[in-house]
């Protein structure tokens, strides 16, 4: 109560101040208002009163002037009219005012004296001896009289103005009790609205907090919900916000406290943060790949601008790196509004609600964009290195954009590194082979890895590539290279054997090439394992997520498959398809019961294999729920567009099976996603063996995608899998995925280059005496 008053205070005060000054004004007006109107009426008054007077004063003054005199003065708050000869005698005076005003007032001299009218307010007179006086305040009106044309005196007429001062005194009172009154109306007022829009949320905000404070949550509880409301929003984002750092805070403090007594180790952001500061010194890193983790699209429709995080692996797994530690990520801007937001530098730090990190954009132009993304990268180097049957396609004019692509990022990584000293460079993927020799050129104390996020095929294979030699060349300009798994890392030694003139050492895995030491390691790359559970946020069971996703789309299942894939050739994803069929014919009771749920993202689709491939998609999966959909069920559920992390998390939780067929991959991060999202250790996770991530994730169903009949088995496998069996397997993928999440990947990839650059020095020694004739 005591906090509300002080709160409504100032506005009790403001209220009341406004409400006196308005009162005073009134008063002011009014005040004025009668006493303009009192002169007027003096001023017709006056005038008939001269007009009887001035033809009697050719004559001596008689008892004529003194009847008219007193006649006039019979009128309404008329105190009083007296006649004055040119010296200031009263020639005729009413007897009210004659004890007074004998001699002329000053009014009356002054329009003699100026031969015009004047007008005077007296106030305070006193009663004179003889208590004839009982009037305290009055108005004069006087007029100057002529006899012949000659001033011969003047008139005046006395006002009683006393009834003005009791009707500004009524006035007084009314506005001031008015004013009260509101005053306490509006106060009264504030005070309620105070209480409702303010008191109660915020004490409920307060418990809230308070309940995460003191671990009602963690304890599985749902937090008790917040106050909604315009004005509480933006308050409760950041609270939110807070209250989530503060809970990933603790439950990580809490983890590492139990990892301390069972002796494991698991990296968090909170540590790789801590060991990189310790590691690195506070250098900052700088990461390049040609994806940016934050687009900004403008909606054609009303205008406004959209940010979303794009379908991709390399910005799954580096974002949760760079929020950990800082740095600048440069990328290319390929939002149709990413130039409207960004500043003079062409930089904004990101995520909006959460700024950590710099985003450096680097624009491109349509031509350049055809030339090394769509053909050098996408049309080139992508089916080159997937073994999906796609013919590679490498086009001269293509190869001369991918060079002066490569060397512009590696300008704008080199201004960026400008003033720091020995920088660090993670530069990412396919797109920039190039880019770690130009970087390192021109500053060699930095020290550069490159990670290549997808398969590298034999040295035949790539052998198939016109530009292997400046591929394989542009990248061992870094200290180091990173493939997912050994067998990629084998493939590399085995293509630099081919390609360049340099000395391989398989034994510790390394090239030294004219001097320069490259190491080559397998790192498999993961994701951030939440590091609290989903179901401790609030989000619903497996099957109530099931029934509102039903409700949503308009289907009708009672038992989901899920595949999330960018709509890529090397996915997958018409085998999978086909494999639904299959298991459908195979398995009938199924039908009506199981759906499988395709997010698409549609990728790349300004080249023609993509396009196409989309359409070919489409077309199966109509083509099969064509023949098996009855009412609101159907076998094949596309989802064509891009989807957030959050929606695609419902559909993780929803799902009983999770298929990732990818015909190649590097990884894939979405067997890593689902089971990562399945804190109830229910759900079967079905995994090509073609993906790097089937090495990690044995506990999964493995199959080979381009066998149907496997795949169709393997469905009902996982559809028929007793709950125990699914939990044993899901605890023991879990518990892989959340050793070795991206924090690990990162730590050890950093710290081995840091390691490196040691040894880069003692190999520079030695190359003095062992090469001298690679020097150069
Ligand atoms: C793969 C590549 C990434 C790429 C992603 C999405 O994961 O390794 O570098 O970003 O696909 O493809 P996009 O062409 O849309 O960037």
């Amino acid at each position: 109560m005591r906090t509300t008053l002080k709160m409504v205070l100032p506005l009790i005060v403001s209220v009341a101040a406004v409400s006196g000054l308005f009162a005073w004004y009134q008063v002011r007006t009014e005040r004025r208002i009668l006493r303009n109107d009192l002169t007027r009426r003096a001023e017709i008054l006056g005038e008939g009163l001269q007009e009887s007077v001035e033809p009697l004063l050719d004559r001596a003054p008689d008892k004529n002037l003194q009847r008219i005199v007193e006649r006039f003065a019979e009128r309404e708050h008329l105190k009083g009219a007296a006649v004055y000869d040119p010296e200031g005698r009263a020639l005729a005076i009413t007897p009210g005012i004659a004890a007074t005003f004998q001699y002329w007032p000053e009014a009356a001299r002054n329009a003699a004296g100026r031969d015009a009218n004047q007008d005077e307010f007296v106030s305070d007179l006193r009663p004179d001896k003889t208590g004839n006086e009982d009037v305290l305040a009055l108005h004069i009106h006087a007029v100057p009289l002529h006899r012949n044309d000659e001033l011969a005196g003047a008139l005046a007429l006395f006002h009683d103005t006393s009834y003005i001062d009791v009707q500004v005194a009524h006035t007084l009172r009314d506005s001031l009790v008015n004013a009260l009154v509101q005053t306490i109306l509006i106060t009264g007022l504030a005070l309620l609205l105070v209480r409702w829009t303010f008191m109660r949320p915020l004490r409920r905000t307060a418990h809230w907090l308070r309940t995460l404070r003191i671990g009602g949550v963690s304890g599985g509880k749902a937090p008790p919900g917040l106050p909604g409301g315009e004005i509480f929003d933006q308050l409760h984002q950041e609270v939110t916000h807070l209250a989530r750092d503060l809970n990933m805070a603790r439950a990580t403090a809490e983890e590492e406290a139990r990892l301390r007594d069972t002796g494991a180790s698991l990296w968090t952001g909170e540590r790789l943060r801590v060991s990189l500061r310790n590691k690195l010194h506070h250098t900052p890193l700088y990461v390049v790949s040609n994806r940016e983790p934050y687009m900004h699209e403008r909606n054609e429709k009303d205008g406004s601008i959209r940010m979303i995080v794009p379908a991709s692996g390399v910005v799954t797994a580096l974002e949760p790196v760079l929020l950990a530690c800082n740095g600048t990520w440069v990328a290319n801007g390929s939002g149709s509004a990413d130039h409207e937001v960004v500043d003079a530098n062409d930089q904004l730090r990101v995520p909006p609600d959460h700024p950590s990190y710099t985003l450096r954009r680097v624009w491109m132009t349509d031509e350049e964009d055809r030339g090394f993304y769509e053909g050098f990268s996408n049309e080139g180097l992508w089916p080159l290195c997937h073994i999906a049957h796609t013919r590679p396609v490498f086009r001269p004019e293509d190869w001369i954009h991918y060079q002066r692509i490569n060397r512009r990022f590696a300008d704008v990584v080199l201004q960026e590194m400008e003033g720091t000293e020995s920088p660090i460079l993670l530069a990412q993927d396919y797109h920039f082979a190039l880019l770690p020799r130009m970087v390192k050129e021109a500053r060699p104390d930095a020290r550069v890895a490159i990670f290549w996020h997808i398969p590298w095929p034999n040295a035949e294979m790539f052998g198939i590539c016109p530009w292997q030699r400046e591929l394989v060349d542009g990248l061992l300009g870094a200290d180091l290279i990173g493939f997912h798994i050994q067998t990629h890392c084998n493939n590399f030694l085995e293509t630099v054997d081919h390609a360049v003139e340099a000395l391989t050492e398989w034994d510790r895995f390394a090239v030294n090439r004219h001097g320069h030491v490259t190491r080559v390691r397998p790192y498999p790359i993961s994701v951030a394992f939440p590091e609290i559970a989903p179901t401790e946020q609030g989000n619903r069971s497996a099957g109530a997520e099931r029934a509102a996703i039903c409700e949503e789309l308009g289907i009708e299942a009672s038992l989901f498959g899920v595949g999330v894939d960018r709509v890529d050739y090397t996915k997958g994803i018409l085998e999978r398809f086909r494999a639904i069929e299959r298991f459908l014919e195979q398995y009938p009771a199924y039908q009506r019961r199981f759906s499988l749920l395709q997010i698409g993202a549609p990728s790349r689709t300004d080249i023609a294999r993509y396009k196409n491939f989309l359409d070919e998609v489409v077309a199966e999966a109509e083509r099969i729920n064509a023949k098996f959909h009855t009412g609101r069920w159907k076998p094949i559920v596309f989802l064509k567009r891009h989807h957030t992390h959050e929606e695609i998390a419902r559909y993780y939780q929803a799902a009983s099976v999770c298929l990732v067929t990818s015909l190649h991959d590097g990884m894939n991060l979405v067997a890593k996603e689902f089971v990562a999202s399945r804190a109830d250790d229910q759900g079967v996770l079905i995994l090509s063996t073609f993906a790097g991530a089937a090495r990690e994730l044995s506990d999964a169903l493995l199959v080979n995608p381009y066998d149907v009949m496997q795949l169709s088995e393997a469905i009902h496998t996982a559809l028929e899998m007793p709950e125990a069996e699914q939990a044993k397997r899901m605890q023991w993928m879990r518990r892989v995925v959340k050793e070795h999440n991206i924090y690990r990947w990162a730590a050890n990839l950093l710290s081995d280059l840091t390691e490196i650059r040691i040894e880069a020095a003692e190999r520079a020694e030695a190359r003095q005496t062992q090469w001298p004739g690679h020097a150069a």
